[in-house]
């Protein structure tokens, strides 16, 4: 159950990390009298966010996200990516279900300045939990040898912008369209949609990653599965032609924001009223609302944090012109 604050709302109100730092510093997203005001002005139906912070006023003591979990399972993709399974408890485990749930990770021996975040590929039985891990930079580089054991926080939520038409459909049609390593936040959005009788349609592309790793899990699930070439146009015509059909109630753009921006921009031409879903790429350090590393702006002009402030991508996004690039991607036509 989530708030019904409209399109924007705490991602993390009303679930085990509720409530969290922002109650203790004045910030919750949710509660009024928590911000400070003198009046309740929430339409949160469930547990009241306040009376839990009354109930639990050793916040700061209470046991956090983080653990360390042994490393279960270890395959390589390529020279450049690799699939990492750990063992967590499980209750953990089943809180990751959620599409858009993801972890941070770190070598145990090093400082937390390493954590960086991960999607969460697929949640196996008793509590294995698999991600995609593409090496980049210091923090990637230094997990590509995690040993026996890594140091895990989480969970955390708020990966897809989106979530509310996500866990709304059921029985209809989704159209996933997704490059490179973001093809593990794709395949986790694919299982829980498909759970819910949706038929998928999933267009991915390998991406500077160069390697497909979801296509057998996708066709398991019934996806239809379309492998696609690199183009020069991004395969911006591709995806205006599948959205051009008029036949979703979903679209999910998986990938960078400059693809994200595309898909919006696609979207508001075809006047397709599908939902829109965008994988979240802001820069995440702490992941509890408190450094402001990931804050970005909405279509709107909103300054928001990207780690906790759940929003509908289409008002994230608009219609992809804030930002949009034309020098970079040329907008087809759609018909
Ligand atoms: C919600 C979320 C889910 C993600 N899921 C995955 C995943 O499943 N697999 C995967 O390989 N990568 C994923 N990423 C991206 C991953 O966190 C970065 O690639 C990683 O932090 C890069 O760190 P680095 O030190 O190796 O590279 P750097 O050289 O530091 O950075 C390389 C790129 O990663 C970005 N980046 C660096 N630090 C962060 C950070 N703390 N948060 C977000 N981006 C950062 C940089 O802006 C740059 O674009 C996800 C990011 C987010 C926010
Ligand atoms: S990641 Fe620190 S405030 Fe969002």
């Amino acid at each position: 159950m989530g708030l019904d604050y409209g399109s924007d709302y705490c991602v993390d109100a009303g679930s085990a990390q509720c409530p969290c730092f922002l109650a203790e510093t004045g910030g919750c997203l949710s509660c009024s009298l928590l911000r400070g005001e003198a009046f309740c002005d929430c339409r949160w139906t469930g547990e009241c966010i306040y009376q839990r912070y009354l109930l639990r006023p050793l916040l700061w003591a209470r046991e956090d996200r983080r653990r360390v979990a042994r490393v279960s399972g270890y395959e390589k993709i390529n020279e450049r990516a690799f699939l990492l399974e750990i063992a967590l408890p499980q209750e953990v485990a089943e809180s990751l279900k959620t599409p858009g749930s993801y972890l941070f990770l770190r070598p145990t021996a090093l400082p937390d300045d390493f954590f960086a975040p991960f999607s969460i590929l697929e949640v196996g039985s008793e509590g294995y939990v698999r991600l995609a891990i593409e090496i980049l930079g210091p923090k990637t580089r230094l997990l590509k040898y995690p040993g026996r054991e890594v140091a895990v926080k989480g969970p955390y939520r708020n990966g897809l912008m989106g979530l509310r038409a996500v866990k709304a459909l059921v029985g209809g049609r989704a159209l996933i369209i997704a490059k490179g390593i973001a093809q593990a936040p794709a395949l986790h959005l694919a299982t829980y949609l498909s759970k819910r009788g949706n038929q998928i349609t999933a267009l991915i592309w390998p991406g500077t990653l160069g390697e497909i790793f979801v296509a057998s899990r996708l066709l398991q699930q019934g996806a239809v599965l379309r492998v696609m070439e690199k183009k020069a146009d991004h395969g911006l015509s591709e995806i205006a032609a599948e959205i051009g059909t008029g036949t979703y109630d979903l679209v999910a753009s998986s990938g960078t924001d400059q693809q994200h921006q595309a898909v919006a921009g696609i979207l508001a031409r075809s006047g397709c009223e599908a939902a829109l879903v965008t994988t979240n790429n802001a820069v995440m350090t702490c992941g509890e609302g408190i450094c402001g590393s990931c804050q970005v702006t909405t279509a709107a002009g909103q300054q928001v944090k990207a780690c906790k402030h759940q929003l509908d991508a289409r008002e994230l996004w608009g219609a992809g012109e804030r930002t949009w690039r034309a020098d970079v991607f040329q907008l087809p036509e759609v018909r």
